[in-house]
C-alpha cells in the first residue's frame, strides 16, 4: 500500500547530493504534491485558462465553475458552508485579514480589551495581534505551555475573561505535536463574546475538521502543508460573523457598486476576495482535499503514529537527545535538541545524507525561549511516510551525532 502511495508523488522517486535517495521529513513545513494535483493545475492550463467571475464567455465559464467547485469541496472537507469559505494566500493571509478586519470593524471598541493567544503559536498567530494590540490599546495576553508541552488549560480558562474580545489558538503545534482541546477553548470564548478563531494548518493535515463542532468563528489553514499548491489558502469563517466584518483589501471583485461618491461592498466569500484569485490554487487545493479524501485516513494515522513511536525509541537510545514535549511528538512532529550539538550542524549533515528535515526556531521563537532552546531539530511526517525513511533518519541522526562528537 505505502509503495503504492508513494508512487503517487512523483519527486519522492528522485536522488540529491548526487545519489542519495531522497528521505523527505519535512512535512511539517511543506508537503509534496501527488501527480493528481500536478494534473489538475496541468489540465486547467492547458484546456480553461481564463479569470474566474468575469468573462460570459466560455472558458471563463468554465474557470469559475472550476474555482466554485474548489470552494465546495472545501466546505465539505470542513463540514462548513460554500459562503462560508474565503480563498487567502495561506494561514498566514487568513490570520492577517482576520486581525485587520476585527480592528476595522470593532476598532476603538478593543480599547481595554484583551486578545489571548497561546505560547505555542506560530509567528503567523503572534505577530497580527501584537500589532493590532499596539494600533487599538487592546492587551496581549498569552496562555501558558507546561513542561511536558500542553496547553496549560486551566490558565487557559482563567486568562479567557470578560475582558476578552479575541481567542485565536492554535489546534496543533507545528513543533510540538500537541493537539489542543479548541473545543473547550472556543466554548468559553463563545460563552464570553469573544471572536473564537483556530490555526488549523497542521491539524488538518492529519485529521478530520467539523468547524461546526468546534465551535469556533474562523478555522484558517494552508494549502502547501496538506499536499496542494503554494499561495493558496482557507479562511472558513461562520458566515453571520464573516457578513460582520469590514473588508481586508479592496478592488475588483469584492464590491457590490462603485462611484466616486461611495463603494458598497459584496457579501462573503467576495468581500473578502479582492483582486483576480489564485485560481489554479484553488483547483490544486480541491484536488488535494479529493486525494486525501480517497484514502483511508484513519490508517494514515496510525501508521503515522507508529512511525513517530518508532522515531522517539531510537531517538532515545542517546542519552544526550531530548525531545520537547515528548508525549505529543506521536502525532508526527518531533522536535529535538541534543546536548552540545547545534541543531544546525545536525541538521547539514544529515541533509549530505539525503535526509531533508527543518532546523531552527519553526517560526515559534517565544515558545523556544519557553523551553530555554534556540533551535531545534525537526522531523515531520505526511500520509507517504515509511518506515525505510524512519531507518534512513535515525541511522543518518546517529551518524552525524557521532561526526559532530
Ligand atoms: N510553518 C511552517 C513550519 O513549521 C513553515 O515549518
Amino acid at each position: 500500500m505505502i509503495q503504492e502511495l508513494r508512487s503517487q508523488f512523483p519527486i519522492l522517486q528522485r536522488y540529491v547530493h548526487g545519489g542519495k535517495p531522497l528521505v523527505y521529513l519535512d512535512n511539517a513545513a511543506t508537503t509534496q504534491k501527488p501527480q493528481s494535483v500536478i494534473d489538475a493545475i496541468s489540465n486547467f492550463y492547458t484546456t480553461s485558462n481564463a479569470n474566474a467571475h468575469r468573462g460570459g464567455h466560455a472558458l471563463g465559464a468554465e474557470a469559475t465553475a472550476l474555482y466554485e467547485g474548489a470552494r465546495s469541496t472545501v466546505a465539505e472537507f470542513l463540514h462548513a458552508q460554500h459562503d462560508s469559505i474565503v480563498f487567502t494566500r495561506g494561514a498566514t493571509e487568513s490570520l492577517n485579514l482576520l486581525a485587520v478586519s476585527i480592528e476595522r470593524t470593532y476598532g476603538a471598541r478593543l480599547a481595554g480589551k484583551s486578545i489571548v493567544v497561546s505560547e505555542m503559536e506560530h509567528h503567523a498567530n503572534i505577530v497580527p495581534w501584537q500589532l493590532l494590540c499596539e494600533r487599538t490599546g487592546a492587551d496581549l495576553r498569552v496562555i501558558r505551555v507546561t513542561d511536558d508541552g500542553s496547553l496549560d488549560m486551566e490558565h487557559a480558562l482563567e486568562h479567557i475573561d470578560e475582558s476578552c474580545a479575541v481567542v485565536s489558538i492554535v489546534h496543533m503545534s507545528n513543533v510540538l505535536g500537541t493537539i489542543n482541546d479548541v473545543q473547550t477553548v472556543c466554548a468559553r470564548a463563545k460563552e464570553l463574546g469573544a471572536i473564537a478563531i483556530v490555526d488549523g494548518s497542521q491539524y488538518v493535515v492529519h485529521h478530520d475538521v467539523n468547524v461546526a463542532e468546534i465551535g469556533c468563528d474562523a478555522y484558517v489553514f494552508s494549502g502547501h502543508k496538506l499536499y496542494a499548491p503554494f499561495g493558496i489558502g482557507v479562511l472558513c469563517g461562520r458566515y453571520e460573523f464573516l457578513a460582520e466584518l469590514e473588508p481586508y483589501q479592496t478592488g475588483g471583485a469584492m464590491i457590490d457598486r462603485v462611484s466616486f461618491e461611495k463603494t458598497t461592498y459584496g457579501e462573503p466569500p467576495v468581500r473578502f476576495e479582492a483582486g483576480t484569485p489564485n485560481i489554479e490554487g484553488a483547483i490544486g487545493l480541491g484536488a488535494a482535499i479529493k486525494w486525501l479524501s480517497g484514502l483511508d485516513r484513519d490508517a494514515i494515522r496510525t501508521k503515522e503514529h507508529s512511525l513517530a513511536k518508532n522515531l522517539v525509541e531510537g531517538l532515545e537510545s542517546d542519552s544526550r537527545v531530548r525531545i520537547l514535549g515528548k508525549r505529543h511528538a506521536l502525532n508526527g512532529i518531533v522536535s529535538l535538541v541534543v546536548d552540545g550539538i547545534h541543531a544546525h550542524d545536525l541538521g547539514v549533515l544529515m541533509d549530505e545524507q539525503g535526509v531533508a528535515v527543518r532546523t531552527g526556531h519553526h517560526c515559534a521563537m517565544p515558545l523556544m525561549q519557553r523551553f530555554g532552546v534556540g533551535s531545534t531539530l525537526r522531523a515531520s511526517l505526511a500520509a507517504y511516510s515509511s518506515r525505510e525513511d524512519v531507518d534512513a533518519f535515525l541511522h543518518a541522526f546517529s551518524k552525524s551525532c557521532r561526526m559532530l562528537g
